[in-house]
């Protein structure tokens, strides 16, 4: 088995589930440096070896659902909830925008009345007007309605992030007992590529309850969706949650190793998609987002978000980075890509060759 995985991984042959599964779960070094490896060359061949930053703008930790890991969900009172006024909304932007970056993320917990609505509609507009519709918006504001994801694309966004968290729709139905909808999370993976959004989902990583063949199943549903960004990182236990309960054999070291697995995993089968090396990874280990670049992900996000909110956005404990403001986080990321010996790409958007492929393909 051995021998003939190391030469798959060194042709790029397509690998099989029962591959898939020895890749996950070996203890073999020879075995794991040939896969990240593998997974570097294809990331080399398919979007080259640039990183893109997308500046992330937390801008509100206010949510009505109440995901059972989540730090900022609705049951948890001991959080102060905010959200940042539009015109700082705006002047991240615009920072963002002058220091290059091409391309932000909007990123809050998931409300649909009205007024939240309308606020992002409009910080989208004024965000498009202040850089003359230089930016590449994406947005990760949980499930919404299509005629929300509609209006939100025509006042500006281009992206739109949106977990399904687990494929294993039992799983997901126990991570969300206030949803349980897992039918309804991947229908709406389908409005927002109907919409014209580049779309991502992603998963967590090493969830109690979730198997290899569950995490196996979660790299097919990226590719059977035609997704074109993942942004997916290990589970990181968050002591004010119901899940920290069922947490019995927790290994840090373990979870990081699991979440680079997956990117090598995902890079080798998606190819040509972007993956972002999240902020999770970073949260097990100091170089955690660099490992992920050498995994095979091609995208990082810098936080922009002002320090002073960043304490009641706490998805997970020990997220790092809570003390450094944007102009401190561009220059540590910037010399810890460069660190790899890769560079970044500043001023480009970035769109992932998968998106650009498919609506070229359909004349789009
Ligand atoms: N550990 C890791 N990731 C988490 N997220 C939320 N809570 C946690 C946690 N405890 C992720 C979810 C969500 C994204 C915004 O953050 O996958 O979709
Ligand atoms: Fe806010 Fe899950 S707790 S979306």
């Amino acid at each position: 088995m051995k021998e003939l995985l190391l030469i798959k991984l060194k042709n790029h042959d397509e690998l099989d589930r029962d591959d898939m599964r020895f890749l996950l779960e070996t203890g073999d070094q020879d075995l794991r440096n040939a896969l990240m490896e593998s997974a570097y060359r294809m990331k080399k061949k398919h979007v080259g070896v640039s990183v893109y930053f997308r500046g992330i703008i937390e801008f509100s930790n206010q949510c009505s659902r109440d995901c059972s890991y989540c730090g900022i969900r609705r049951s948890n009172e001991d959080i102060k909830r905010f959200r940042i006024p539009m015109d700082e909304i705006v002047e991240a932007a615009v920072w963002a925008h002058e220091s290059d970056y091409a391309s932000i993320l909007l990123q809050s917990g998931e409300r649909r009345d009205s007024d939240s609505i309308n606020f992002v509609e409009t910080a989208l507009k004024n965000i498009w007007q202040a850089t003359n519709g230089a930016l590449r918006v994406t947005l990760s504001l949980g499930d919404q309605t299509e005629e929300t994801y509609r209006r939100w694309h025509e006042a500006g966004a281009a992206r739109y992030l949106l977990r399904i968290e687990t494929s294993n729709a039992d799983l997901f139905s126990k991570l969300h007992p206030d949803d349980p909808d897992h039918a309804q999370r991947k229908q709406s993976l389908v409005f927002l590529r109907n919409t014209g959004y580049q779309v991502g989902t992603g998963v967590m990583i090493g969830l109690p309850g979730q198997t290899t063949d569950d995490l196996i199943d979660d790299i097919c549903f990226f590719r059977k969706m035609d997704i074109d960004m993942i942004g997916m990182g290990p589970y990181l236990v968050h002591s004010d949650t119901p899940l920290a309960a069922e947490v019995f054999d927790y290994h840090p070291e373990h979870q990081l190793e699991l979440g680079l697995r997956m990117i090598a995993l995902t890079r080798l089968f998606l190819k040509d998609v972007n993956i972002a090396a999240t902020t999770a990874l970073q949260a097990l280990a100091h170089d955690g987002r660099e490992q992920g670049i050498m995994a095979g992900a091609n995208v990082i996000m810098p936080n922009l978000t002002d320090v002073r909110y960043r304490e009641g956005y706490q998805l997970y404990d020990g997220k790092p980075c809570m003390d450094e403001n944007a102009t401190q986080c561009r220059g540590c990321l910037t010399d810890r890509v460069n660190s790899t010996g890769e560079n970044i790409a500043f001023g480009e958007w970035g769109d992932a060759p998968h998106y650009v492929k498919r609506t070229q393909a359909v004349g789009v």
